[in-house]
């Protein structure tokens, strides 16, 4: 499948999605949304693969949603087509998705990145809720998922200046899990990739279940959530296999079941 804005690549059980708009800094517009959510969907729902990677160019990740497209559009066209509602599907995907961030994520850029179950940045990184200083706000999730990050302090003051963060204080921050060589940063994100999709599908799963559950529900119910989730997978041949080859001192053989 070829996509007019992404391209997309299989490396064995990884799935290598590239924003490829370089003549406007890969800004997000509505073919992007399009390719993506089509793209997403159906690593989602192939067997043979079992992490992706999110990526763009070594100059920007995503420089924000499509400025030129958004800007003639009025309440009715927003409000009324529930503009940005799309990006749900993003987020509803069940298979761990890494964004692997290099210079500039910004506005829905950085929005994205923070879709993705973690980020991991290149040295050059910068992450920024610019909207501001355009007379908006953060529309893709930008407001809530920053503050759950990196705690208000930062995230107000990003949202409200508009000012980048580099790649060291995103660390700092909590926002990225680990910096990496701008140059190696793909290829360490496709084995980071490849290490998660060489796990058991069912406890991957449910791993990324789990840790999202904790940004929804309280601490009592997270932990309540945990340990069914935990009880459940006694059901699967993976969990025997898993610590039957621990006890006999070999790796794991998957079935997915
Ligand atoms: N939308 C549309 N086009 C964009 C864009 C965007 N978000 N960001 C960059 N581009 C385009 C530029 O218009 C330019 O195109 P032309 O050559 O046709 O003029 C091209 O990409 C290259 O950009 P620059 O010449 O500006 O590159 P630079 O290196 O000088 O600057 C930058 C880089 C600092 C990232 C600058 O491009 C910039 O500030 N971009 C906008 C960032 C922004 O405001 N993002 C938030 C968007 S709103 C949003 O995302 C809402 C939301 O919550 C979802």
């Amino acid at each position: 499948m070829t996509y007019e804005t992404i391209l997309v690549e299989r490396r064995g059980p990884v799935t290598l999605v590239t924003l490829n708009r370089p003549q406007a800094l890969n800004a997000l517009n509505s073919q992007v949304l399009a390719d993506l959510i089509h793209a997403l969907e159906a690593f989602d729902a192939d067997e043979s693969q079992g992490c992706a990677v999110l990526t763009g160019s070594e100059k920007a990740f995503a420089a924000g949603a499509d400025i030129k497209e958004m800007s003639t559009k009025g309440f009715a066209d927003m409000y009324g087509g529930n503009f940005f509602a799309g990006y749900d599907r993003v987020t509803a995907v069940r298979k761990p998705v890494i964004a692997a961030v290099a210079g500039y994520a910004l506005g829905g850029g950085c929005e994205l990145a923070m879709m993705c179950d973690f980020i991991l940045a290149g040295e050059n990184a910068k992450f920024g809720q610019p909207e501001i200083k355009l007379g908006v706000t953060p529309g893709m999730g930008g407001s809530q998922r920053l503050a759950r990050a990196v705690g208000k302090a930062k995230a107000m003051e990003m949202c409200l200046t508009g000012r980048m963060m580099d790649a060291a204080e995103a660390e700092r921050a909590g926002l990225v899990s680990r910096i990496l060589p701008t140059a190696e940063l793909v290829e360490e994100a496709l084995k980071t990739a490849e290490l998660i999709a060489g796990m058991a599908p069912l406890a991957v799963k449910a791993n990324k279940e789990m840790v999202n559950a904790a940004f929804e529900t309280t601490l009592a119910q997270g932990i309540a959530f945990e340990r069914r989730l935990f009880h459940a997978i006694f059901g699967t041949e993976d969990q025997k296999e898993g610590m039957a080859a621990f006890v006999e001192k070999r790796p794991g053989v998957w079935k997915g079941r």
